[in-house]
């Protein structure tokens, strides 16, 4: 694909021209998008990058340790990581509007990149692996915001830092393509899409420990069950979700009032638009049936049959 070795060797350039001999920073969260930005930035400055993975206390299960060496042994690049739960579930604590959510994390991570730049003296540059579609649907470039994806909409006005975002141009299928001639393992290549906000996008209302423990647990369930029925590189992106509501259920001899969790799980090119996916009664079943066995205070399992548009992927 020569366009996409074209675009790799003008982006090197454009980025030396840029930084010069200027420290930069960039919020790596173990997805390709940032994953790619931060090994073009190594390719085009080497040790002027410093990536910061931030745990913010919403991310999937075992996801920190596992993003943090398989990026170390495989990008080459100096990874500091955060732990930030506590600074971040507190500021989210009786917030339950989605765009306030979105706001109170963006401008989080930028308290947290703010706290390690200066450890690190005169880093002038914040790298972020923004893509088109962010762009587009922050409402940036047109009168409206379909939401506030916390690297575009989600930035407080007020940063030091300068933006370097080399990926603003390109849709996620694209930045595949990038990934694999960069040299990237496949795996990550291929990891399905996660927003920055992580689960606190998809604890809907009021994000607490108890209710992400809930999200953590039925993903890790789903996640399991679509490898199982070798399904990861077809369905382009699943996930579940806490509505919040509760209904009522039996137990045994006992009525059960509890919580319902959603699935999600898309097929789609760019996440612009995207279809439900039609996944098999029989992982449906499997899977419905160990989240009501093995997630405590879940009673009722559904499953998201609407395709973007109307909705959107995700569902604040
Ligand atoms: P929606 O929900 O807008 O999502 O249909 C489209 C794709 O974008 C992901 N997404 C985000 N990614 N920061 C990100 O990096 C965000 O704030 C964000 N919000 C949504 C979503 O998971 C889907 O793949």
């Amino acid at each position: 694909n020569w366009t996409m070795d074209d675009f790799i060797g003008l982006q090197v350039a454009d980025i030396k021209k840029t930084l010069g001999d200027k420290k930069v920073i960039l919020g790596l969260s173990g997805g390709v998008d940032s994953s790619v930005t931060a090994t073009l930035l190594h390719k085009a400055i080497g040790n002027q990058l410093t990536a910061i993975f931030v745990d913010h206390g919403m991310l999937r299960q075992n996801e920190g340790d596992e993003v943090m060496a398989a990026l170390k042994r495989d990008l080459g690049v100096n990874i500091i990581r955060v732990n930030a739960q506590d600074r971040f579930l507190g500021k989210l604590a009786g917030v339950t509007d989605p765009e306030q959510k979105r706001k109170i994390i963006g401008k989080e991570f930028i308290e947290v990149f703010n706290e390690e730049a200066q450890k690190l003296h005169n880093v002038d540059f914040l790298a972020q692996g923004t893509l088109y579609t962010d762009v587009i649907e922050s409402g940036t470039n047109t009168a409206q915001t379909i939401k506030s994806h916390h690297n575009v909409g989600g930035l407080p006005k007020d940063m030091h830092f300068q933006l370097i975002e080399p990926l603003r141009k390109l849709f996620k299928d694209e930045v595949r393509v990038l990934g694999e001639k960069l040299g990237i393992p496949h795996d990550l290549v291929w990891r399905q899409p996660f927003p920055g906000p992580g689960l606190g996008i998809r604890v809907l209302g009021e994000v607490t420990e108890d209710k992400l423990e809930l999200v953590r647990k039925s993903d890790a369930i789903l996640r399991a069950e679509i490898k199982n029925a070798g399904l990861e590189e077809e369905v382009w992106q699943y996930f579940t979700v806490l509505p919040g509501i509760k209904s009522v259920g039996v137990m045994g001899d006992g009525r059960t009032y509890d919580y319902t969790i959603g699935i999600r799980a898309v097929i789609s090119v760019d996440g612009m638009t995207a279809d439900f996916a039609r996944l098999p009664w029989d992982v449906l079943q499997k899977v419905s049936t160990r989240i009501n066995n093995e997630v405590d205070h879940v009673n009722r399992v559904v499953y998201d049959i609407t395709s973007k548009p109307p909705s959107t992927i995700e569902w604040e």
